[in-house]
């Protein structure tokens, strides 16, 4: 449940609206204030009442204590934009979709966006800045490191390091893991390890040829 307090949104784009959505229907009551570095989107609305108030830069300017979501699909964008905001002093709540169904027993960090449909088990490990899309799902044993993008109907039990970016409906199966900064393809079912920087593709996922990530 959301709270009074103002909530400073980073990221305008698709990921921008869909986080300000969860945010509404999570019982937000104080002000959602929405920043994007296209200044096409500057002043405009992102849905009734959510303004775009410009730059990116300007949240760096807030008084400590700000509350603020990174709603910014492309995990090292988004690790950067955290990177540059750490040391200020803000609150990163885990905004969380009434419809999502979280264990008490799992262990969730902070700043993720956690959209509805999701279902993480107890004892699953959710780290920090995770963007779970809907209708994905955790198992028991999966342990997501930080900064990952995980898009809609995905099956995670397994580790994932920090970094990754799963494309819709992939699976990945116990015994694997998924190495940091790889993507995985859409409809990809991953049945061993992936190491880092690749791009795996297809049932069972095999490495891409030229996939390698700079
Ligand atoms: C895996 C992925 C990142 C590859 O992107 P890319 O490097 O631009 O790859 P290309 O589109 O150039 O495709 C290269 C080849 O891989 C194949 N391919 C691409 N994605 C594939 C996938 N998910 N599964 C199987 N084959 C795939 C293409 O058909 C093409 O084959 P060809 O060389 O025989 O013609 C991308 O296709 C993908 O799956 N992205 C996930 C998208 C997604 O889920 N977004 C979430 C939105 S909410």
């Amino acid at each position: 449940m959301m709270g009074s307090k103002q909530i400073h949104l980073i990221g305008a784009g698709s990921l921008g609206l869909q986080a300000a959505d969860i945010l509404l229907a999570a019982g937000q009551q104080g002000e959602i204030l929405a920043y994007d570095d296209n200044t096409s989107l500057h002043s405009s609305e992102l849905l009734p009442g959510v303004f775009i108030q410009g730059g990116i830069d300007l949240v760096g300017k807030l008084d400590p204590g700000s509350m603020v979501a990174i709603a910014i699909a492309d995990t090292a964008v988004r690790q950067r934009i955290y990177s540059n905001l750490r040391q200020k002093g803000y609150k990163f709540p885990n905004v969380v979709h009434p419809a999502a169904v979280i264990s008490k027993f799992a262990h969730i960090g902070f700043g993720n966006i956690i959209f509805p449909g999701v279902v993480i088990d107890p004892a699953a490990t959710v780290g920090n800045f995770v963007v779970l899309n809907k209708n994905s799902s955790v198992g028991h044993n999966a342990i997501l490191e930080d900064f990952i993008t995980i898009t809609p109907n995905c099956t995670l039990t397994c580790p994932v390091d920090s970094g990754v970016f799963i494309g819709m409906g992939a699976r990945l199966l116990p015994g694997s893991r998924v190495g940091e900064n790889s993507i995985i393809g859409a409809g990809a079912v991953v049945n061993k390890p992936i190491p880092a920087n690749v791009i795996a593709i297809g049932v069972p996922a095999k490495i891409k040829e030229k996939g390698m990530i700079k």
